[in-house]
């Protein structure tokens, strides 16, 4: 099981690398946008940051299949750790079967019903992202939309990865893990909070408060 940071924020990017707490990221247009960075600047510090056996999702922007496949070999073509993110449209998967015939990893985005995910499987896609909180947004149900992906997945015993993506909270992403998602992909905020339990501060200032009055001495060598 796989966590991604959901950002192209690089100092949030290198707080993470630096808990070693992560294994690969996705960015996306409007994350990459809101840096204010020029793209290539932001992907070659992005690079720099990323550890050597890390994942980093890169995304097209091109639309139409050739576009999709030149935007694709090129983004590809920069680092051995690249997937290529492509839109879940009927050019994007035409372009993800040539691509994957051709040994590029494709991640197909903006993924949001199990039948887009069937065919995402059978276009050969790497992995599968499946946009869960926008669900949500719509008052629609992300996580059983997902719950059903697994469920096809495995009775047809495809090997594309599911990515939980669009993380709203940590409820989500515990819900990723019971469901037996390959990835989730989360906001840095939420990656954070996974660390915290309030008994796990205080069990930690008793445990000094307790040391440092006892007078004793830590070993020495
Ligand atoms: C995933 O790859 C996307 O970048 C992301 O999860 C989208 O999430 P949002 O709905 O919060 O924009």
């Amino acid at each position: 099981m796989k966590i991604f940071i959901d950002s192209a924020d690089t100092e949030e990017i290198k707080k993470l690398v630096d808990l070693k707490v992560i294994d690969g990221i996705t960015t996306n247009p409007t994350l990459a946008s809101k840096t204010g960075k020029k793209y290539p600047t932001l992907v070659k510090e992005i690079f720099e940051i990323m550890p050597e056996d890390s994942i980093i999702n890169l995304e097209v922007i091109d639309t139409n299949y050739e576009g999709i496949l030149s935007q694709a070999r090129l983004l590809s073509s920069l680092d051995d750790r690249v997937v290529v993110k492509i839109p879940c449209t009927p050019e994007g998967l035409k372009a993800c079967k040539t691509l994957s015939s051709e040994g590029i990893r494709v991640n197909i985005t903006l993924v949001f019903s199990s039948m887009q995910a069937l065919l995402v499987a059978k276009a050969g896609a790497y992995f599968v992202s499946p946009f869960v909180g926008r669900l949500d947004d719509i008052s629609e149900d992300g996580v059983g939309v997902v719950e059903d992906m697994v469920q096809i997945y495995d009775n047809y015993d495809f090997k594309t990865q599911i990515l939980f993506a669009s993380v709203r909270s940590v409820e989500h992403i515990r819900q990723a893990c019971l469901i037996g998602v390959d990835v989730i992909t989360s906001p840095y905020q939420f990656i954070m909070e996974m660390y915290n339990h309030p008994l796990t501060d205080k069990g930690l200032k008793q445990f000094l408060d307790d040391w440092k009055n006892s007078g004793e001495v830590f070993i020495t060598k």
